[in-house]
């Protein structure tokens, strides 16, 4: 377990819903809610957060949150208490899933492969505990390929991935290299916030 990133993410979870709960999570709502129809079967969901996402949730679903920050996980809980369906939560990393191989039929990401320390190595945990076939559905903002937001995104991360993430990872990229098969890419806003689907082999 990174203890670094876990106490980051801990002093976050003090804030966390006064920053992201209004503006960023009412616009990017109806993007995540049409990806999340999607769930069916057995869900790995990362990372948890302060429960945000679970508002976007379709009821009846059996899903399995992680996230590295028990302050995190704590902030979520009455978010998880109050949903609709079957939802347990795990304290995590990545990094180092402790599920068996083929454990989930989807796994789905939000907002969380900006800050992972180790993109390519995490992607590869989420594959192997996914069955073959399984279904990767990420809602995630990245770098940018158009001018003159990939010159301002390169300028910027080295000062914002000191106190936070990471604004310019090229996270279709690393999909591919973790061994996925690239299904679809959304763009939701220019091509820095996407939806990115994808499928185990
Ligand atoms: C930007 S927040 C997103 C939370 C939520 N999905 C949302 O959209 O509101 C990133 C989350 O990723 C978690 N996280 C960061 N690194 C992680 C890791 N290596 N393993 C598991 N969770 C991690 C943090 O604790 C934090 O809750």
């Amino acid at each position: 377990m990174n203890k670094s990133q876990q106490d980051k993410w801990d002093y976050a979870a003090g804030f966390y819903d006064l920053l992201e709960g209004f503006g960023p999570e009412r616009r990017w709502r109806p993007y995540k809610q049409k990806l999340y129809s999607k769930m069916n079967g057995k869900i790995l969901f990362l990372a948890v957060g302060t429960g945000l996402d679970i508002l976007s949730f379709p009821p009846d679903q059996d899903i399995t949150g992680i996230d590295i920050s028990p302050k995190m996980l704590e902030k979520a809980q009455p978010r998880v208490d109050a949903y609709a369906g079957n939802m347990t939560t795990q304290q995590m990393d990545v990094h180092e899933l402790e599920f068996a191989d083929d454990s989930f039929d989807q796994v789905f990401t939000a907002c969380t492969f900006c800050s992972v320390p180790d993109p390519v190595k995490g992607l590869i945990e989420l594959r192997r505990v996914l069955k073959p076939d399984g279904t990767l559905n990420m809602f995630e903002h990245t770098g940018s390929f158009t001018f003159p937001f990939n010159v301002m995104l390169n300028f910027m991360n080295p000062a914002v991935k000191s106190i936070g993430p990471e604004i310019n990872r090229n996270t279709v990229a690393n999909v591919k290299a973790a061994g996925f098969k690239i299904e679809k890419v959304s763009h939701v806003f220019l091509d820095i916030v996407k939806t990115i689907e994808a499928k185990a082999p």
